[in-house]
């Protein structure tokens, strides 16, 4: 089944337009991969899927349904969610709290239960931290689900941004540069986060600029240049694509795609 798709999907701020009736599909369980050079569109391309941006032209369909234009607290409800290439995390609250701030898809009470203490709202919070709790399993902080996020490495936190976003349950994740800046050792941790996620049935869209990692975890491989689509394939074809290695893993990593084999 293919769970998300865009349709000739196209953006521009004043002259420049950023994202050029982009068309893809992405299977259902699968990690999808979005590559290019600095600038290229991806993260706009994820904000207009989101709902961030409102797109000038074009649809988008999760599960073949039309949900272009759908804020995002809407698109949460379909099952998207996503993390943000800067980390959007709260240093000051624990990692735990951090997690809980994602939950809201599934709250229904509103404000004067909240005010009241009604029951119904002492159990949802209680289903809120049970779901924070399994988010923060899921990417290997569990055990410091009490400490301030201030106190965490860097790795962490990159995994802690993913939990947040793991909180609504989604059962599709767009994920920005989740191993920028991350070590080798951190890279390794991200990776086999994304291939357990994508082996619960979670579909991945990821955009990343570690060409090993994309390599090694990507069913399908989406290349943007200038906003527009230049080229989609597996691993082996994009990476052996005249026009891809010029626009791009020339500069990024022909050599870490290289290294990637097998
Ligand atoms: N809100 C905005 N207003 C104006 N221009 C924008 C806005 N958001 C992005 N752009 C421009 O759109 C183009 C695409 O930017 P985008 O952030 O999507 O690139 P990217 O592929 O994510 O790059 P990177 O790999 O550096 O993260 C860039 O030229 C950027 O300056
Ligand atoms: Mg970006």
């Amino acid at each position: 089944m293919i769970v998300l798709s865009t349709d000739r999907l196209s953006i521009s701020f004043g002259a420049l337009r950023a994202v050029d009736r982009v068309s893809l599909e992405v299977e259902e369980g699968l990690v999808f991969s979005i590559i290019g050079p600095n600038g290229a569109g991806k993260t706009t391309l994820f904000n207009v899927i989101s709902g961030l941006y409102v797109a000038d032209e074009g649809r988008v369909l999760i599960a073949g349904e039309d949900v272009t234009a759908l804020p995002p607290d809407k698109l949460a409800r379909r099952g998207l969610s996503r993390t943000f290439q800067n980390l959007q995390i709260f240093f000051r609250m624990t990692a735990l709290e951090n997690v809980m701030v994602g939950c809201h898809r599934h709250e229904a009470t509103g404000l004067i239960a909240d005010l009241l203490h009604l029951p119904a709202v002492l159990q949802q919070n209680r289903r809120s931290r049970e779901r924070a709790m399994a988010a923060l399993a899921r990417v290997g902080l569990a055990s410091m689900a009490d400490q301030p996020a201030g106190g965490m490495s860097y790795g962490a936190l990159k995994r802690l941004e993913i939990a947040r976003a793991l909180a609504s349950e989604p059962r599709l994740l767009l994920l920005d540069e989740p191993a920028a800046g991350c070590n080798a050792v951190e890279t390794e941790e991200i990776k086999a986060i994304i291939r357990a996620l994508a082996a619960d049935g979670v579909t991945v869209v990821l955009v990343e600029h570690d060409m090993r990692l994309v390599m090694n975890v990507s069913d399908c491989i989406h290349v943007l240049a200038d906003g527009h689509t230049l080229a989609e394939g597996a691993a082996a074809e994009v990476r052996n694509n005249p026009a891809v290695i010029e626009a791009y893993l020339g500069v990024h990593g022909t050599r870490e795609a290289a290294l990637a084999v097998g």
